[in-house]
């Protein structure tokens, strides 16, 4: 079988002519070069979209954290899962429940996308919406605390906790066999943060190929996770306001916060030049890649993972009456990072570049499990 469902799958596998279960669908993304206008004629990047997966790039870790604790017996035959997620995780454990056979909860904030809800509940998820942030952890640690009151009433629930799990950053090492197929070689790698499950997995998988890969990290102006203050975050999907144990600090050779506006314009010029696009990640992401394009040696490899596609940020980033609203639009077209030399210098408020990364919580070396 293509896929067997209680095994994960380590390597690169071709999907089947024809799915015999939806799970099968996962993987094996394609990839979408990127030039202009983020990278001057002849310049660009290979972006890997996982937007192409049935819910989204975090369809890979749902699957794989909810099959290996089936395998260790933590989560047993049609026990209930329950799990905080901002919706892409939500979508990737519905397909798991579905695949294996146990309800979910997915515990989300009143900054879901609508039509995120919508999905989620017509996928058969139970959808629990806290009503206000934790006064210094913020929505994430609200929507924390409210999973481990469920956990507490349910004694045989199980929660994947994808910011600390080190399956969820296991989860992604068929992506990098892919992105190892699809390019022959990488140089350099431009990711996302959010849990730091796909930048530590994909970057372990690389590694073991091609050992000089250069991981750039990609965060959202006011999140916490590389020694920033909290501060209110529109942006999903990337950036935290904790600090998750599945970030591999040392595997990263620089880290870009991007903010919001940056994001909206990136996301649309991507939609408009290169029809592939998606929602906040994916435009810091886009941003920060066609800058290494610029910025590396001509004939440097450089992979951009692109988290989702746009569909459920119809509403947000696409929606020109709210991004008005939020002020996003009508700014200059972003050129270049500011530079600061340490994470913690001063408050960062547009994209900015540091080039030493270190843990803010100064945790051990090994983490994640993913070395
Ligand atoms: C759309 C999107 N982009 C990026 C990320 C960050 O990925 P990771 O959690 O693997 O760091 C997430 C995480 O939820 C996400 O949903």
């Amino acid at each position: 079988m293509h896929l067997s469902l209680l095994e994960p799958r380590g390597d690169r596998t071709p999907l089947p002519a024809i799915a015999r279960r939806p799970a099968q669908l996962v993987g094996d993304t394609p990839v979408l070069w990127v030039g202009e206008p983020f990278a001057p004629p002849g310049r660009g990047f290979h972006a890997k979209l996982e937007g192409a997966n049935p819910g989204g790039i975090k369809d890979r870790p749902g699957l794989h954290m909810v099959g290996e604790a089936r395998r260790r017996g933590e989560l047993v035959p049609g026990a209930p899962i329950v799990e905080s997620s901002s919706g892409t995780l939500g979508l990737g454990l519905a397909l798991a429940g579905l695949t294996y056979g146990h309800p979910v909860t997915v515990v989300t904030d009143p900054g879901a996308e609508l039509s995120v809800v919508r999905l989620l509940t017509a996928l058969g998820a139970r959808v629990d919406q806290v009503p206000v942030p934790h006064r210094e952890g913020g929505w994430q640690q609200a929507r924390r605390d409210r999973v481990a009151e469920l956990l507490a009433r349910m004694p045989d629930a199980y929660c994947p906790d994808q910011y600390h799990n080190p399956d969820n950053a296991a989860a992604y090492r068929p992506l990098a066999a892919e992105l190892a197929a699809q390019l022959g070689h990488v140089d350099v790698l431009v990711a996302a943060v959010g849990t730091g499950g796909h930048s530590a997995g994909v970057t372990a998988g690389l590694r073991e190929s091609f050992p000089g890969l250069r991981l750039i990290g990609v965060d959202a102006v006011g999140s916490t996770i590389f020694g920033q203050p909290a501060a209110p975050r529109l942006m999903r999907g990337l950036g935290s306001s904790i600090h998750p144990a599945n970030v591999d600090y040392e595997a990263f050779a620089e880290v870009h916060w991007v903010a919001a506006d940056e994001a909206v314009w990136a996301c649309r010029r991507l939609a408009r030049r290169h029809y592939a696009s998606g929602g906040w990640s994916v435009g810091a992401v886009a941003l920060v890649a066609g800058w290494a394009a610029r910025e590396f040696p001509a004939g440097t490899r450089i992979a951009a993972i692109f988290p989702d596609g746009p569909h459920r940020y119809l509403e947000t980033v696409y929606n020109d009456a709210w991004c008005h609203e939020q002020r996003l639009l009508g700014r200059p077209a972003p050129q270049e990072p500011d530079e600061i030399a340490e994470q913690d210098e001063r408050v960062v408020t547009r994209w900015t570049r540091c080039s030493r990364v270190r843990d803010p919580l100064g945790r051990g070396a090994t983490r994640a499990g993913v070395r």
